[in-house]
């Protein structure tokens, strides 16, 4: 064999041997097999030997040639499926990371103690019934007993709308308006939102929810609203808590009540909860007045009921001492989360 077609190969296969890119394997091929490469040199040495000799050095050139494109194809490959495999493994995804979690919600501790709540009036055969929460002041006020400047409309502060309309300000405006579409026996459950112009504290806020009950028949008596009253607080706290009906006053009820429980955290003894009173305050209550029966078209002669509106949030403050009525409405998890 010719030194020179020697002496390319040998260059070739060392340079080779160097390769690291895909952009050095192309140089490569530019080097060798382009028009200045040492290959095309070869060209006039084909000329210059003899016609017996030519045809031999012609066949160790294209051998070479053939040599050099394959190899360098071969190289090209190898590091296409080098430079593939590097990139799969920095793309990889580890699906053995644990997921980040997502919390579940619950239910708000205020539509759950509202739920015990009903359950409990529920079972003893009261049926629950709705009301608006804008409504006229003739069934906030009027029909239950308040004339118009009667200074007990004070006793809650009113946000008052265009027109006649209010934000109710206690649930007590079902009252009239289920006892004028029903004959008695009535009995009643009616929760929802109620609205007070009041400042915002821990203990009061605009807007809060009650749960307001009645109940009209003949002969109903006021043992027959403790009796009630005494089962339905043994339910829901536990059997054996003390009740107090106190005297107070609400326009519509007479006599009016307000219904204490002995207090739940230290029985009785005194605490920060019943600020050492003993006792907490649970709901306004009271024999239905029969001004209200009248105004509804029910005869006082012959019906009677009694009457309570409490509120759920307070109750629930009261039960698991938390001092904030604000807590409920903040949509705080950490708080939302303990019930
Ligand atoms: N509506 C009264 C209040 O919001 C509570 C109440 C309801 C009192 C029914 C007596 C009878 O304070």
């Amino acid at each position: 064999m010719r030194p020179e077609i020697e002496e390319i190969s040998a260059s070739f296969k060392k340079e080779l041997k160097e390769v690291k890119t895909l952009k050095e394997v192309e140089g490569l091929e530019v080097n060798y097999l382009g028009r200045k490469g040492p290959m095309q040199a070869l060209m006039p040495l084909l000329k210059s030997v003899s016609p017996e000799e030519r045809p031999l050095l012609g066949k160790a050139i294209n051998d070479l040639k053939e040599f050099i494109t394959l190899q360098l194809a071969e190289s090209k490959d190898r590091l296409l499926l080098a430079e593939e495999n590097n990139r799969l493994k920095e793309e990889r995804l580890d699906v053995t990371l644990p997921g980040r979690p997502r919390s579940l919600g619950n239910t708000h501790p205020l539509q759950s103690t509202l739920d015990r709540i009903l359950d409990i009036f529920i079972e003893m055969g009261f049926s629950v019934q709705l009301g608006p929460d804008i409504d006229t002041d003739y069934y906030n006020f009027e029909v239950l007993n308040f004339p118009p400047d009667h200074p007990a409309r004070d006793m809650q502060d009113t946000f008052y709308l265009e027109g006649n309309y209010l934000l109710r300000t206690h649930t007590s405006n079902v009252q009239a308006r289920v006892m004028e579409a029903n004959r008695p026996p009535i009995r009643v459950v009616s929760p929802g939102k109620t609205y007070r112009n009041e400042t915002i504290t821990a203990r009061s806020h605009v807007v809060f929810h009650q749960i307001e009950g009645f109940y009209v028949d003949k002969g109903v008596t006021y043992a027959d609203f403790v009796s009630t009253f005494d089962a339905f607080l043994g339910k829901l706290f536990h059997q054996g808590i003390k009740t107090r009906y106190r005297t107070s006053y609400f326009p519509f009820v007479e006599p009016g009540l307000e219904v204490d429980v002995s207090c739940l955290h230290c029985h009785g003894k005194g605490c920060n909860i019943c600020k050492y009173s003993g006792w907490l305050e649970i709901a306004g209550a009271g024999m239905i007045h029969p001004e209200v029966l009248k105004n509804t078209g029910i005869d006082p002669e012959i019906y009677s009921g009694f009457a309570w509106g409490m509120g759920v949030a307070r109750l629930l403050m009261i039960e698991r001492g938390i001092p904030d009525i604000r807590l409920f409405f903040d949509n705080d998890d950490r708080f939302l989360r303990q019930f």
